[in-house]
């Protein structure tokens, strides 16, 4: 590969074309019996869904070509086949975020797995501090919109085959899930906000002036992920569905930050957003 024109992925030595797709796409055809309707990407605090899946096929990261070895940049994650409420869900426990020095390619590796397997729907679900005192840690919030803040697009490169070049982001969260998700929240009891989310590339936190930039340019919530995720997804044609668990108050709008206090939100609230992640997976439209 010269770098231009081909635009396969897993071929040569171009600097777009380091991930090993079909390698790994071997992989996980012979470990997985059925095609996942739903690819679902687990945030901090959501781990614990990884072993609500029944009938469960684990894959460490380990056994997949082209994932970061386990070890590396805190990553001992697995992808999981198997069903939740009785539908077939692939999912990714250990995401890999840019701030750690992933490639994109690798960062966007699961989500072009999941679609070759044949998943038609992602649900992206993320930690992410929230912008405005209606936001207090343990919030939940619907992704509506997204600021991409991390300055470079997962798709800048050579153009792929079968996907679309210039792809139409006026809709980047199918509006038909997120009208599902506020269903599954209202019948459940669960308080769901609803926004839009900045994508930083971290790993520091915001300053309290880039919190104060971020609230006037119409963020609800910042995180560093998801993004790259949903950007590739609709490249490809996937809907899309994003929810963030708000776990603390974005910088200079409470006390200092910590990545402690991310995960212990997460795990306290994270119970709350596995329900509503269920009851979701289990109501999405049959065939999905
Ligand atoms: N900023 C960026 N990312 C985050 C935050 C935050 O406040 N909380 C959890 N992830």
């Amino acid at each position: 590969m010269t770098g231009e024109g081909d635009g396969e992925l897993g071929r040569g030595n171009g600097p777009r074309c380091v991930f090993p797709l079909e390698e790994a796409l071997s992989v996980l055809r012979g470990r997985i019996r059925e095609r996942p309707e739903v690819f679902l990407v687990l945030g901090s605090g959501l781990g614990a869904l990884a072993d609500e899946m029944a009938e469960g096929v684990e894959i460490p990261y380990g056994e997949i070509p082209g994932f970061p070895e386990p070890g590396v940049a805190g990553h001992s994650g697995r992808l999981v086949a198997g069903r939740l409420e009785g539908r077939p869900v692939l999912l990714q426990a250990g995401r890999f975020h840019l701030y750690q020095g992933h490639s994109s390619e690798t960062v966007q590796a699961p989500v072009r797995l999941a679609a070759a397997l044949g998943a038609g729907t992602v649900v992206l679900t993320n930690a992410a501090g929230g912008i405005g005192p209606h936001l207090p840690p343990g919030s939940l919030l619907l992704v509506e919109d997204h600021l991409n803040l991390m300055f470079r697009s997962p798709l800048a490169g050579p153009p792929r085959e079968g996907e679309e070049r210039f792809p139409d982001m006026s809709a980047p969260y199918h509006p038909g899930l997120q009208d599902l998700a506020r269903e599954v929240a209202l019948s459940l009891g669960i308080p769901l906000a609803r926004g839009t989310y900045a994508a930083v590339l971290g790993p520091s936190y915001e300053t309290p002036a880039e919190v104060r930039f971020l609230a006037r340019v119409g963020a609800q919530a910042v995180g560093m992920s998801t993004v790259p995720e949903a950007t590739v997804a609709r490249a490809l044609g996937l809907r899309v569905l994003a929810i963030s668990l708000i776990t603390n108050l974005a910088a200079g709008l409470g006390g200092t930050l910590s990545h402690e206090e991310v995960l212990e939100v997460g795990r306290v609230a994270g119970a709350r957003m596995a329900r509503l992640v269920r009851g979701i997976v289990g109501r999405l439209p049959r065939g999905s």
